[in-house]
C-alpha cells in the first residue's frame, strides 16, 4: 500500500475540499448509503489515484463495497492523497507518483489480489490483465467501467477480435462525461499544468492543436481564449471542416509546427508527432501531450535525435537538436494535466464519478444479464446525472408538455 510516502493530513484536506464541491456525488452517495447495493462487493478500480478518485472510492464504500484502488498513470498519482486513504480510510490504495514500469504493475496486481467482481478501469489496463495475465480472476469479474476513450478503443479491438469476455460500460461515451469531462475539463487543465510546469505566456503565441476530438475541441477553445493563434492539425476531413468554421487554421503537422511555440497532443494515436517534423519545428517549442498513453510525443523519437537532453525546469526536458534548436518536453510526454497540473476541475469530475457510481451499481444489480462486449450508458443515467448537477446548480429547465411529447412521437401530424 501507499504507506511512507506523502502527508496524510495533507491528503485528508484534498480530499475534503474535492467532497465539498462535488455535490451531485454526494446526492447518489447519500441514496446508496441508505440502500447499500454493493454491500460485500469487491470493487477494484484503476483511475488517477488522486482527490476527486478518493470521493468517489469512499462514496463506493458507503455503499457498501469493499475498495482497492491503483493509479492508472505512474506521475499521476497524488502521494497525499493515496496515504490519506490509507492511513485515514483503511482503503487498499496502491502505487506512488514515479513509480516505475515494474512498480506501475505490481499496484494492479495488488488490487486484482483483492479479488474484485466489479472493475472499474481507466485505459483498459485492468481488463487487459485479466484476459491475459491473470485469466484465473476473469471468471468472478460481472463487469467494468471504462472511462476514457484510449480504454474504449482499445476495448472495441478486443471484442472485434472475440476476446473480450465481460461486459464494459463504455462511460466515457455518456454525454454527461465526454461532452464535459474531455471538452471543458481537459481544456481547462491542460492549461494548468502548462502553467505549472512553464510559467509562460499564452497571449500572443502560436497554439497547435493536435486532435480535433473532445478534448482538442476544448483545448483549442481555452488557448484562443487566452490570447493564443490556435491552429488545428486533423486527420478527420469532418471534424477539420468543423475546425476551420470555429475559426482556426487547419495545417498538416509538417507546416503547423515551423510557426507552434506550443504544441499539444490529444489524439490517442501514436506518433503523432514524428522524426521528420523535426526538421521544420520552432526552435524553443514547447511540446505537452494530453492524450491517455505517452506515445503521441514519444520520448525515445527525441532522445534519439538530440544531441543532448537536460533538465529545463522540474518537469521539463530540453531536447537539443543537431542544428543547436531545442525543443522542451513536459512531463515526459505524459498526459500534461495530471503528470503537471492537478488533473481536470473537482465539478467536471463530479459528473464523471456520478456517471460511474451509477453504473457500478447497475453492473452489480443486474449481473449476468449483460453480455460480453462494450456497452453505453442509459439515457436515464445521463438525465439523472444532469438533473442532478442542474439542481446543485439552482437551474430550473422545461419540460416537454404531454401535447409536445404526443408531437414528436407522431408522424401523422406535420403542422
Ligand atoms: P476523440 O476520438 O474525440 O478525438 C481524437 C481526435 O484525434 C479525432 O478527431 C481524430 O481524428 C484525431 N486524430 C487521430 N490521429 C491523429 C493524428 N495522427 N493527427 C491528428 N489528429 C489525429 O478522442 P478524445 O475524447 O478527444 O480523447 C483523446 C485522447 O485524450 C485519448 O487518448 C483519451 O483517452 C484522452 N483523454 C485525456 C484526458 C485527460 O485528462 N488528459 C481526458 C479525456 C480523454
Amino acid at each position: 500500500m501507499a504507506k511512507g510516502r506523502g502527508d496524510a493530513a495533507a491528503g485528508a484536506l484534498k480530499i475534503e475540499w474535492a467532497r465539498a464541491h462535488m455535490p451531485v456525488t454526494a446526492a447518489l452517495r447519500a441514496r446508496f448509503a441508505r440502500s447499500k447495493p454493493l454491500k460485500g462487493v469487491g470493487v477494484g478500480m484503476a483511475l488517477h489515484l488522486e482527490a476527486k478518485t478518493a470521493v468517489l472510492v469512499l462514496a463506493l464504500r458507503d455503499a457498501g463495497a469493499r475498495v482497492r484502488v491503483a493509479g492508472c498513470n505512474p506521475l499521476s498519482t497524488d502521494d497525499d492523497v493515496a496515504r490519506a486513504l490509507v492511513e485515514r480510510h483503511g482503503v487498499g490504495a496502491y502505487g506512488h507518483r514515479g513509480e516505475d514500469t515494474r512498480e506501475y504493475y505490481a499496484a494492479l496486481d495488488a488490487v486484482l489480489d483483492g479479488k474484485p467482481k466489479v472493475v472499474v478501469d481507466d485505459g483498459a489496463d485492468l481488463i487487459s490483465i485479466l484476459h491475459t495475465k491473470r485469466t484465473d480472476d476473469l471468471g468472478r469479474v460481472v463487469g467494468a467501467n471504462e472511462e476514457t476513450t484510449t480504454g474504449i478503443v482499445r476495448l472495441r479491438a478486443m471484442e472485434k477480435a472475440g476476446a473480450l469476455k465481460i461486459p464494459v460500460i463504455d462511460v466515457n461515451n455518456a454525454r454527461m462525461k465526454h461532452m464535459f469531462d474531455n471538452r471543458y475539463g481537459t481544456g481547462q487543465s491542460v492549461f494548468d499544468g502548462i502553467f505549472a510546469a512553464t510559467n509562460l505566456l499564452i497571449a500572443g503565441k502560436s497554439v497547435v492543436v493536435a486532435g480535433y476530438g473532445w478534448c482538442g475541441r476544448g483545448i483549442a477553445m481555452r488557448a484562443d481564449g487566452l490570447g493564443a493563434r490556435v491552429t488545428v492539425v486533423e486527420v478527420d476531413p469532418v471534424k477539420a471542416v468543423e475546425a476551420v468554421m470555429d475559426g482556426y487554421e487547419v495545417k498538416p503537422m509538417k507546416d503547423a509546427v515551423k510557426e507552434a511555440d506550443f504544441l499539444i497532443t490529444a489524439t490517442g494515436v501514436k506518433d503523432v508527432l514524428r522524426g521528420e517534423h523535426l526538421r521544420g519545428i520552432k526552435d524553443g517549442c514547447v511540446l505537452a501531450n494530453a492524450g491517455h498513453f505517452n506515445v503521441e510525443v514519444a520520448p525515445e523519437m527525441l532522445r534519439a535525435r538530440a544531441v543532448r537532453v537536460s533538465k529545463a525546469r522540474a518537469a521539463v526536458d530540453r531536447y537539443t537538436l543537431r542544428d543547436g534548436r531545442a525543443v522542451y518536453l513536459i512531463s515526459d510526454g505524459r498526459l500534461v494535466n495530471l503528470a503537471a497540473g492537478q488533473g481536470h476541475p473537482v465539478e467536471i469530475m463530479d459528473m464523471s464519478f456520478a456517471v460511474q457510481y451509477l453504473c457500478a451499481v447497475r453492473l452489480w444489480r443486474e449481473r449476468g444479464a449483460l453480455p460480453p462486449g462494450v456497452h453505453p450508458v442509459p439515457d436515464a443515467a445521463d438525465e439523472e446525472v444532469a438533473r442532478a448537477k442542474l439542481g446543485a446548480l439552482g437551474v430550473e429547465v422545461d419540460r416537454l408538455t404531454p401535447d409536445q411529447e404526443r408531437y414528436i412521437r407522431s408522424w401523422q401530424e406535420g403542422t
